[in-house]
This record gives structure tokens, C-alpha cells and sequence, in this order.
């Protein structure tokens, strides 16, 4: 498939082809259909129980579909061994609702983790690594503090930091900005920005703030019933004539509307 808006053929990154998933004889999934490509930001929305986080976790290799395939970078990630599997996940930088950082490490420690874990970096180069990653993302003045010293925000840029120190090619976010004040979603989209202008990395990201998707997505999909039901650009969503698109948008400037009245 290419992607027509650059006029170049690209690779992808994800393609999920009638991906089906039944936990207890309910299906989650049933029949997703999805491909991002290579360096886009795909955002995937849809209204609670539509299976976007049961998608995300097959992407990452933590649920085996039941029917279809997962192809991460053109690899079959249900046919992946251990290894494989390893090093598919060495490439994603995954951020969830909860931050789990460490709390007994600091902010240091925390972002040192998986280069400690996984490469075999001497502590001269980790030190060099980490405060780069710190000053990037503005925490060079907290290194030594602890997650609890630390405000929402800075900690979802720890939480930045710590997933993006190996250079993931895949970013994977499943609502980063739940439960967040509105200033802190906005620094987390920031984020998520700064995710695709500093590694070029191919993001997809599950979010229910309709405003930021449109915002920061190449491609939106909208998640119904295990299906996805529409997919494309912002401006082709916009005015998408789906009704499940239609309702979905209407619903959200309506709570928008209540809340601001
Ligand atoms: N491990 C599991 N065991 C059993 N059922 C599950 C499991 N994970 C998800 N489900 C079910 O699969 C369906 C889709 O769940 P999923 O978590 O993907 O929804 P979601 O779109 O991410 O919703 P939300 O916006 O609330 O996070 C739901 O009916 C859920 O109860
Ligand atoms: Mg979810």
C-alpha cells in the first residue's frame, strides 16, 4: 500500500489484516483491519469496550489472535519465538495510562533502566545517554529526584524518557493523557509530537481527547464493536459519512459543549 499524501510509496509499519479475539466466547475483536505506515502518527479512537487496548497488546505481542495476523516492520508477531519477540519489543517505546515508574529509583535511574537492562553500555555512556534523554525532554534540574517528589506531568516525561532511550522505531500509547489536568495533556501531546520530529518514529496512539487527535494524527481510525469502521485522514473523517463516525463526533461536541456550559 502507499501512502498517497507524500506521493511515495512507504513501507509499513503495522498492518493488521480481519484480526479476531474472543476472550470466554465474547469477541473483543472481530475482524480489525489497520495499517500505519512508517513514520505516520496513527490515532485509533472509539467509544469504552470498542477493543482498542485488546488491538494494541497483539501489536505488542502480549495476546495471540484467535484468526488474521499482526505484522510488525513485515514480521508475523503471533509466528515470532522468544527472541524475536525481544527484540520487536527493543524496538517499541510503550506508554500506558499508568506511568510505572519505579518508585524506589530516581528519575535517573528510572531513564537508565532499559539501556542497563538491555545494552551493554559502560556507566560513562549511560550517564552521557540519560542526561541528553533528560535534557531533552526538560528534566536535567530532576534527576536525582523520585517519581512521588515529582508532578504528573513530569513524571509522563519520565515516563517519555525511560520508553524512548533505546530509539524505539514504534511508539505505542494507550491514553497517556487519562486522568491529567489540561495543561499536562497538553505538555504529554508535546510529547507525542516530539516522539515523531526527534526519532521519526511511527506512533500509534489510543486517545479519547478528539481535539488532540485531530491535532496530531496523519491517519485517524475509529474503533466500533471490534471493528475499526473508518479510516483516514483528519479531513476525511471530519466529513466522513459513517453513522458510527457521525455519532461518535456528535457525542463528543456535545459533552464539550456541556462542559464548557
Ligand atoms: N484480558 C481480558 N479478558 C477478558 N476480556 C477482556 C480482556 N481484555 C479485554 N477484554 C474485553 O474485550 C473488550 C474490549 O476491551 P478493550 O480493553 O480493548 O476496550 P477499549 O476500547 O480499550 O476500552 P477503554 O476505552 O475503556 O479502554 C471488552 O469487552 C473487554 O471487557
Ligand atoms: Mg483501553
Amino acid at each position: 500500500m502507499s501512502d498517497t499524501s507524500s506521493g511515495t510509496a512507504r513501507k509499513l509499519a503495522i498492518e493488521v489484516k480481519d484480526l479476531h479475539k474472543s476472550f470466554g466466547g465474547q469477541e473483543a475483536l472481530r475482524g480489525v483491519d489497520l495499517v500505519v505506515p512508517e513514520g505516520t502518527t496513527c490515532v485509533l479512537m472509539g467509544v469504552s469496550g470498542s477493543g482498542k487496548s485488546v488491538l494494541m497488546k497483539h501489536i505488542m505481542g502480549l495476546m495471540k489472535p484467535d484468526r488474521g495476523v499482526v505484522l510488525v516492520e513485515g514480521q508475523e508477531v503471533a509466528k515470532m519465538n522468544e527472541a524475536e519477540l525481544d527484540q520487536m519489543r527493543r524496538k517499541q517505546g510503550i506508554l500506558f495510562q499508568a506511568n510505572a515508574l519505579f518508585d524506589s529509583l530516581n528519575v535517573f535511574d528510572n531513564v537508565a533502566f532499559p539501556l542497563r537492562e538491555r545494552t551493554k553500555m559502560s556507566e560513562k555512556e549511560v550517564t552521557e545517554t540519560v542526561n541528553q534523554t533528560l535534557a531533552k525532554v526538560g528534566l536535567s534540574h530532576a534527576a536525582t529526584r523520585f517519581p512521588g517528589e515529582l508532578s504528573g506531568g513530569m513524571q509522563k516525561r519520565v515516563g517519555f524518557a525511560r520508553a524512548t532511550i533505546l530509539q524505539p522505531k514504534i511508539l505505542l500509547y494507550d491514553d497517556p493523557t487519562a486522568g491529567l489536568d489540561p495543561l499536562t495533556t497538553a505538555a504529554v501531546n508535546e510529547i507525542i509530537a516530539t516522539g515523531k520530529q526527534q526519532l521519526g518514529a511511527t506512533s500509534l496512539v489510543i486517545t479519547p481527547d478528539v481535539a488532540s487527535a485531530f491535532g496530531m494524527a496523519d491517519h485517524l481510525a475509529l474503533m466500533f464493536e471490534g471493528r475499526v469502521v473508518e479510516y483516514g485522514p483528519p479531513e476525511k473523517f471530519r466529513e466522513s459519512q459513517h453513522p458510527e463516525v457521525k455519532a461518535f463526533l456528535r457525542n463528543w461536541l456535545r459533552r464539550r459543549s456541556e462542559k464548557r456550559a
